[in-house]
C-alpha cells in the first residue's frame, strides 16, 4: 500500500477501538486449530455420511482490485490471468476430490456461498466456465440459495446478467459507505456512482434477494455522514441491509499506520460510537418495515427474505470449504485450507490435502458453538437446544444468565432467551463467557 492513511491524533474514551478481531466467527477459537487433527478430515471422508446434515459450499476467490486499508480477508491484487486460471482449476480439482469421497459422494449441496476477496472480479466468462464445472462435478440443481459477493465497482450489466444465469438467488454487495470521500480514504476501490448503477441493474434483473454491506467506523465516518447513509439506503430499500461495526484487526492497512506511528488506538469511532450508529440504522430501518434478525442485519421481509448460509451454517451444517484459506465443517470437524495461493494449487496439483490445521470438536464443544453463533441471531430457542443436546441452557449457565438477565441484557418469552436490543449490539463481547475456560482468553485469531 503506497497511498497515506489519514491518522487522527490518539484520543481517549473507555471503549475507544483497540487493534484486533472482536467479532467471534467461529468456536472453539482459530488458535486450537492444528495439524494433528488434519487427517481426521480424510478419514471422515472416507466413511459414508450418516445424510443427517445438509450439505453446503463455501468457495472463495481471493483477487480483488484494491485491498481497503481496513480489509482483514486473504486477498491479493497482483495475480494475472494465468495465475487466475491455475486457482480456478485447482478448486475444481479440490471439488472433484470432495464429490468422490465416500462422505460426499450422492449429496448435493443446500447451499453455496461465494465469498471473498471480490468473487465479481472474475469475468463473466471465468465465472460461465467456473460455475459449469462446479455443477458438473456436484450438482446444485437442489440449492436453496446461492450467495454471490461484489463490489460495486466491478459489475457490469453484462456481468451481473451472467451472475444471474449461473443461477446467484442472494446478491450481496459491499457499499460499505454513500460518501465518496469516505470510501476513497479508506481504501476502497468503488466509488457511489458505481453502487447506483449496479443496484438498479440488479434490480433490473429481479435478484431474489439483495443485500447492502454497511460498516459503521470508517475512517473519517461523522454522525451527518452516516445519517446521510442510513438515509440513503432507506431509499435503495434493499431486501437484507447488513452493518458490520469496523474492526481493525493486526494484518490491516490501518494497522501498520498505527503501528508506524506509535498508536495504540485506531484512529476510527470508539465502540459505544458505533453502536450508537448501528442503532440509530436499525430503529430508521425498522420505521420502515423492516425487521432486525441478527447482530449484524435488518430485512424488509423476514418471511419472504432468508439467509441460508448463515442459519444452515449456525445450526451444525456440513460445509465444504474449497479454494485458499478457506473454512470449512465437516461431521463436526473444523478446518482451513492452506493460506498462500501458490502452495494450496501446487499441493492439489501433486494431489495432496490442501487442508493445513483442523479441530475435531467434542459434543460438548458443538454445542458450544451452535449456541454462541445462535445468539448472534438475538434468540435461542431453549428446547432447540434441549432436544439436539440434551442440555438445559438455562441450568448449564445459571450464573451468566442471571448476570445477563440482572443487567437487563436478557428476558425471556416462553421457550426463547431473547437479547436486549442493547445486548445484541455487543453480542461478540458477551460470547466469551459461555467459552469453555479453556478457551477463554485464547489468542482467538491466529
Ligand atoms: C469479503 S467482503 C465483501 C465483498 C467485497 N470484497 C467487497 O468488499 O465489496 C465482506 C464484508 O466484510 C466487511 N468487512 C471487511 N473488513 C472489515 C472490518 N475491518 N471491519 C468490519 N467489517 C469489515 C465489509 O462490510 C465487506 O463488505
Ligand atoms: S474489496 Fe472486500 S475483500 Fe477486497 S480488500 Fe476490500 S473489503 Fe477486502
Amino acid at each position: 500500500m503506497t497511498e497515506k492513511i489519514s491518522i487522527q491524533p490518539d484520543y481517549e474514551t473507555k471503549d475507544e477501538t483497540k487493534a484486533g478481531n472482536y467479532f467471534v466467527s467461529n468456536y472453539p477459537p482459530f488458535s486450537f486449530w492444528n495439524e494433528q487433527d488434519v487427517p481426521c478430515v480424510s478419514s471422515l471422508l472416507n466413511s459414508p455420511s450418516s445424510g443427517s446434515a445438509p450439505l453446503g459450499i463455501y468457495y472463495h476467490v481471493p483477487f480483488c482490485r484494491k485491498r481497503c486499508h481496513f480489509c482483514y480477508f486473504k486477498v491479493y491484487t497482483d495475480k494475472n490471468s494465468n495465475d487466475v486460471r491455475k486457482y480456478l482449476a485447482s478448486t475444481i480439482k479440490e471439488l472433484q476430490s470432495y464429490s468422490e469421497s465416500n462422505y460426499v459422494k450422492g449429496r448435493k449441496p443446500k447451499f453455496v456461498y461465494f465469498g471473498g476477496g471480490t468473487p465479481s472480479y472474475l469475468s463473466a466468462q471465468q465465472l460461465e466456465d467456473l460455475t459449469d464445472q462446479m455443477k458438473a462435478v456436484l450438482p446444485w440443481d437442489d440449492a436453496e440459495e446461492v450467495t454471490f459477493e461484489c463490489e460495486p465497482g466491478t459489475l457490469s450489466e453484462k456481468k451481473l446478467e451472467a451472475i444471474k444465469k449461473f443461477g446467484v438467488t442472494r446478491l450481496s454487495l459491499g457499499v460499505e459507505n454513500f460518501s465518496d470521500h469516505i470510501l476513497e480514504i479508506n481504501g476502497r476501490a468503488h466509488r457511489s456512482k458505481e453502487v447506483f448503477s449496479a443496484y438498479k441493474f440488479a434490480k433490473e434483473l429481479g435478484f431474489e434477494n439483495i443485500n447492502i454491506d454497511l460498516i459503521a467506523g470508517m475512517l473519517d465516518e461523522t454522525d451527518e455522514n452516516w445519517t446521510e447513509c442510513v438515509e440513503q439506503v432507506k431509499e435503495l430499500s434493499p431486501d437484507c441491509v447488513t452493518i458490520y461495526q469496523m474492526e481493525v484487526p493486526f494484518n490491516t492497512g490501518i494497522f501498520k499506520s498505527m503501528k508506524e506511528g506509535g498508536k495504540l488506538t485506531a484512529p476510527v469511532a470508539d465502540w459505544p460510537t458505533k453502536r450508537r450508529w448501528v442503532n440509530q440504522a436499525y430503529e430508521a430501518l425498522e420505521k420502515v418495515g423492516y425487521t432486525v434478525t441478527s447482530a449484524y442485519t435488518a430485512v424488509k421481509n423476514p418471511e419472504a427474505t432468508k439467509f441460508v448460509y448463515r442459519d444452515r451454517l449456525w445450526s451444525g451444517a456440513d460445509m465444504i470449504g474449497l479454494g485458499v484459506s478457506s473454512f470449512g465443517h465437516l461431521g463436526g470437524i473444523h478446518y482451513q485450507n492452506l493460506t498462500n495461493i501458490d502452495h494450496y494449487c501446487d499441493t492439489i496439483e501433486s494431489k495432496k490435502t490442501p487442508i493445513r490445521r483442523a479441530l475435531l470438536t467434542n459434543d460438548e464443544e458443538r454445542f458450544i458453538r451452535e449456541l454462541i453463533l445462535q445468539w448472534k441471531l438475538g434468540r435461542v430457542n431453549q428446547k432447540y437446544f434441549n432436544d439436539k443436546f440434551g442440555v438445559n441452557i438455562s441450568e448449564r449457565y445459571y450464573t451468566v444468565l442471571s448476570e445477563w438477565k440482572g443487567r437487563g441484557d436478557l428476558s425471556e418469552e416462553n421457550e426463547e432467551l431473547v437479547l436486549s436490543r442493547s445486548a445484541l449490539l455487543k453480542v461478540d463481547t458477551l460470547l466469551h463467557s459461555l467459552f469453555l475456560p479453556r478457551h477463554r482468553n485464547a489468542e482467538r485469531y491466529v
